[in-house]
């Protein structure tokens, strides 16, 4: 399974891909805006450090404006993935783009049929929201075994982005389900590197390892 950034930080990217574990970034208006930088700059900025995917997100609702805003997203740097909500203008604006042979994201993705529409529109990746649909009580992984499972018997090219991921046991979920990429923000990366045995188990070695003549 791939594994994206879900932020826009260039401290938590720059750390991040370090570890060499990162395939690709998402971003979205609200990591964004967290920033307090231009847009354009983030994402440039992200694409100097990451060699894969970087996802950036239209604010447009119409199909003319968010094919305009995608086509100037996708002149930025050949890495970028053009974001697109998924409503009937996000859909048509998909189709538009990957004819023009642009990546696409589609998001905000809720239920197995906005992603059976996302794959028919032509979508890179669809984007199912787990977390949230875990907030209003429902079984957010239950949508990514529908999705994959539905997708199994096509020759759809579109991958299942796992997004929306609160903790490493979504990660775990995700993976025995096949979902192709799950994107995850920093704090979950890191809480999935930790584990008790292994600090204590290292902490050991070094101890006795000090009792070793040299
Ligand atoms: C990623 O593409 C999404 O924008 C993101 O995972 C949403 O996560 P949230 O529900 O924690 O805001």
């Amino acid at each position: 399974m791939k594994l994206f950034l879900d932020t826009a930080n260039i401290g938590e990217i720059r750390e991040a891909w370090g570890w060499g574990v990162i395939d690709g970034v998402t971003t979205n208006p609200s990591l964004v805006s967290k920033e307090g930088r231009k847009f354009e700059d983030v994402l440039r900025e992200v694409c100097s450090i990451v060699d894969g995917p970087v996802s950036a997100e239209v604010v447009s609702t119409d199909h003319e404006g968010m094919v305009k805003e995608g086509r100037a997203l996708a002149r930025i740097n050949r890495r970028i993935v053009v974001k697109v909500p998924m409503t009937a203008e996000g859909l048509r604006a998909t189709k538009t783009l990957s004819s023009e042979t642009i990546r696409t994201n589609v998001t905000l993705v809720f239920s197995a049929n906005q992603a059976l529409l996302a794959a028919k529109a032509g979508a890179t990746f669809v984007s199912p929201f787990i977390g949230r649909l875990d907030d209003v009580g429902n079984e957010g992984m239950q949508i990514i075994e529908d999705i994959v499972a539905s997708y199994s018997h096509y020759s759809y090219r579109t991958e299942v982005l796992v997004a929306s991921v609160r903790h490493p046991v979504h990660l775990v979920q995700a993976a025995k389900l096949g979902a192709h990429i799950a994107t995850l923000p920093f704090p979950v990366l890191k809480s999935m590197i930790r584990h008790p045995l292994t600090d204590i188990g290292l902490e050991r070695f070094l101890k006795d390892w000090e009792r070793v003549p040299k």
